[in-house]
């Protein structure tokens, strides 16, 4: 495509890759010569809409764009993933926040679980091309939720599925392979994990026995992304750190689970009644 009818933050390619989530192509040229892995941008779907922090999935730093997966359960992810090829986002701001550490560490899993799997993807990519041996253990509730494994086993010398119901790969949870991995490989120097904070807080506590460097990222907690809601505080050992600031990557030992866990519900309500009133809105259009 020629770069000089494009517009910035022109949506290029849209496409529903598992039920209710979407991977959109945008062209940013400029953010996309700068993405590194780990990374979010901060996305806004109309001049009046809420920030949405969203981590980088993938990006082409020749042909411009940035790939995001984005999971439409609120009204803001609804109105983005509902923007069509050649419409443009309001605002696509970064790369924001701290990028992942890439190094040769020897062995690295990836434990991928639902929508994590995006994020995870750039950062295995970056392991591999460092020089690591990739094994990618990806899970979701059912093989419909299931996206980008091919991807991921590109980038993987090995790839484990599961699913909770048996639909796909294994019948199980990621924290069964994860911990059968670290039992019968002890060269496993590094864990990566990111998905649903429950997921990950299991990951944590699997691997601790092991005394295995675990890293996730807790970019769904972010609310705004600039530093200045509150909204993703989080205490990390004897530190309260700011996700959108701090991290997104923080070692999994060190995170406070039950106060992240409990803080996440705070805005439920908020964020309930948002959606009815944009699905009522919708509806009488
Ligand atoms: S998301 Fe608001 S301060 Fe980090």
């Amino acid at each position: 495509m020629n770069q000089d009818s494009l517009y910035p933050n022109q949506i290029l390619y849209r496409r529903e890759i598992a039920p209710a989530i979407f991977e959109l192509r945008v062209y940013t040229p400029f953010l996309a010569r700068k993405a590194r892995p780990g990374e979010f941008v901060l996305v806004m779907a109309d001049p009046r809409g809420e920030r949405i922090p969203l981590t980088i999935a993938d990006f082409d730093r020749q042909a411009g764009n940035i790939t995001l997966v984005v999971m439409a359960i609120g009204t803001s992810t609804r109105k983005i993933t509902s923007l069509l090829p050649g419409q443009t986002l309001s605002a696509c701001i970064g790369p924001l926040g701290v990028a992942s550490e890439i190094e040769n560490y020897g062995t690295v899993v990836m434990v991928a679980g639902g929508v994590g799997a995006a994020p995870i993807y750039p950062i295995a990519r970056a392991l591999r091309e460092a020089g690591n041996r990739v094994i990618t253990v990806q899970g979701a509730r059912n093989k419909h939720l299931l996206f980008w494994t091919d991807r991921l086993a590109d980038v993987s010398d090995q790839i484990i599925v599961t699913t909770d119901d048996g639909s796909f790969g294994r019948k199980g949870l990621v924290t069964e392979p994860l911990v059968e991995i670290l039992r019968q490989q002890p060269d496993v120097r590094r864990v990566y994990a990111i998905g649903p904070t429950p997921m990950m807080k299991f990951c944590a506590l699997a691997t601790a026995p092991f005394n295995v460097r675990t890293i996730v990222s807790l970019n769904t907690i972010m609310i705004d992304g600039t530093g200045m809601c509150g909204g993703c505080r989080v205490m990390v050992g004897d530190k309260t750190l700011f996700t959108c600031v701090d991290g997104p990557e923080f070692d999994g030992h060190l995170v406070n689970w039950d106060l992240l866990l409990s803080r996440q519900k705070i805005y439920a309500r908020e964020e309930q009644c948002s959606l009815e009133r944009y699905l009522q809105q919708m509806e009488a259009r």
